[in-house]
């Protein structure tokens, strides 16, 4: 099938480039000239294992094309992917710019009947509103249908969740647009969920407001073991043997971060706002993850009371491993903190660091590895997992520190492995020795 896809951020490229792996014939869109040249080449502009060499692959096989150019782009697409970014706006809301302009500009540019698909997360109802920008402006001309087709891809694995996700939700009001969207992604072989417009957008947010309910959840219990004397993770396991809960997101740390999580459920929030009810729980939620960003320095406060003019390593600084995705990263918070309470902080990352100097404290320094930035540190916390971290021999800690006190927001080491070395291991959830 000929297909466009508008917007090449995470969603819309992988989408892209996955449907033509399975051998659709696609045209990503972006407005960004500077980005098409270098997608033109076969080079990613975002970090995600794999995308690169399916790039290379299908543009070599002539599948894989890409414009900047709006009505190049459309012409002769029987279906039209709108990829593009909802971002929170101040007050919490899906800020639906960039998908109302999109709808525009294919009402403004198409020259044959579409079925426009929308896989940008967006509130319910937006869809309809999608589908009257366009049938407004195309005027009868043509025939517009819409479909709401969230997905569900996570940051560093995105290639492989679109090659084996779960579901494919398609919420359309036409059996002939379902039937459309059913058929270009039948070769994918993930089970199709055909359900109506709205109930698919809020399928989206659904999910994503639970997965950060477990999280907060499973949080809030390892803030009780710390207290109670218990260990979270047994309790995760004993947990996650009911498969009613399952065993996937009750691993305890400093909270969820990312582009999604933190977004959705704030608009989802909002949207509940719209129709006079208030979402309690998804604000408790909320508000749980905003304190268990700060946990790592509250637990080295209340460590060394005063923390001014201490020497930080920070380990790890995107918002989970294998991705240079520094959108709502607990180090965000974490950094802000050091700063404001007078530490001096040394962190590292594997990739994230370039990013990371866009957005954090000017006075913090980066180091080139694990050991450089543990070199004559006061205390160390470990932020994301990266391999490289979780690899890092306690030793190391030992050999580099002025005092080997580590605070680790991710559970790395195991207990057991700590109390071997002379070092002083705080972790989530976990009670040691060291009382916090
Ligand atoms: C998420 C959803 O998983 C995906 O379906 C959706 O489309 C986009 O949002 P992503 O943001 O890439 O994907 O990250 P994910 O791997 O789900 O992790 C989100 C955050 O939760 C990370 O900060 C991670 O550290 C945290 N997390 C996850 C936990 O703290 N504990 C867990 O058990 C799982």
């Amino acid at each position: 099938m000929e297909i466009a896809v508008v917007g090449t951020g995470y969603v819309g490229l992988v989408t892209g480039v996955c449907l033509t792996e399975i051998g659709h014939y696609v045209t990503c869109i972006d407005i960004d000239e500077d980005k098409i040249n270098l997608m033109r080449e076969g080079i990613s502009p975002i970090y995600e294992p794999g995308l690169s060499d399916l790039m290379k692959k299908n543009i070599d096989e002539g599948r894989l094309t890409f414009t900047s150019n709006h009505s190049e782009g459309f012409a002769n697409k029987k279906v039209i992917y709108i990829a593009v970014g909802t971002p929170q706006t101040k007050e919490g809301k899906a800020d639906l710019q960039y998908v109302e302009k999109v709808a525009a500009d294919i009402g403004h540019h198409i020259n044959n009947d579409v079925i426009v698909v929308t896989k940008s997360t967006v509130p319910v109802g937006t869809n309809e509103k999608v589908r009257e920008i366009i049938r407004e402006l195309v005027n009868g001309k043509f025939e517009v249908e819409i479909v709401s087709n969230p997905e569900f891809l996570r940051e560093g694995s995105a290639v492989q969740d679109t090659f084996h996700g779960d579901r494919i939700v398609i919420g359309a009001d036409s059996d002939k647009a379902a039937s459309v969207l059913e058929e270009i992604n039948r070769p994918f072989g993930i089970p199709i969920y055909k359900t109506d417009i709205r109930s698919a957008e809020m399928i989206k947010y659904a999910s994503n407001a639970f997965l950060a309910t477990k999280i907060s959840f499973v949080n809030e219990i390892s803030n009780l073991c710390e207290k109670l004397g218990a260990n979270v993770e047994d309790v995760a396991t004993g947990m996650g043997m009911d498969d009613r809960i399952g065993n996937k997101f009750l691993k305890a740390g400093i909270g969820y971060g990312g582009s999604c999580f933190p977004k959705d459920t704030s608009a989802l929030v909002q949207i509940a706002g719209y129709v006079q009810h208030d979402f309690n729980l998804l604000k408790s939620v909320i508000e749980v993850n905003n304190d268990q960003r700060r946990l790592l320095v509250k637990k080295a406060k209340e460590r060394f009371g005063n923390i001014e003019g201490k020497r930080v390593a920070v380990l790890g600084l995107a918002f989970k491993p294998n991705t240079d995705d520094m959108r709502e990263a607990a180090s965000i918070t974490l950094c802000e903190e050091l700063i404001q309470s007078g530490a001096e902080v040394v962190a590292y990352d594997p990739i994230a660091i370039p990013n990371a100097k866009k957005i954090l404290p000017q006075s913090i320094q980066y180091a080139d590895s694990v050991e450089n930035a543990l070199e004559n540190a006061d205390f160390a916390f470990i932020v994301t997992e990266w391999d490289e971290v979780k690899n890092t021999e306690l030793d190391v800690y030992i050999k580099k520190m002025k005092t080997p006190v580590i605070f680790d927001g991710r559970n790395c080491y195991a207990l057991e492995e700590a109390a071997k070395y002379a070092v002083e291991y705080h972790s989530v959830g976990r009670k040691t020795q060291f009382g916090i």
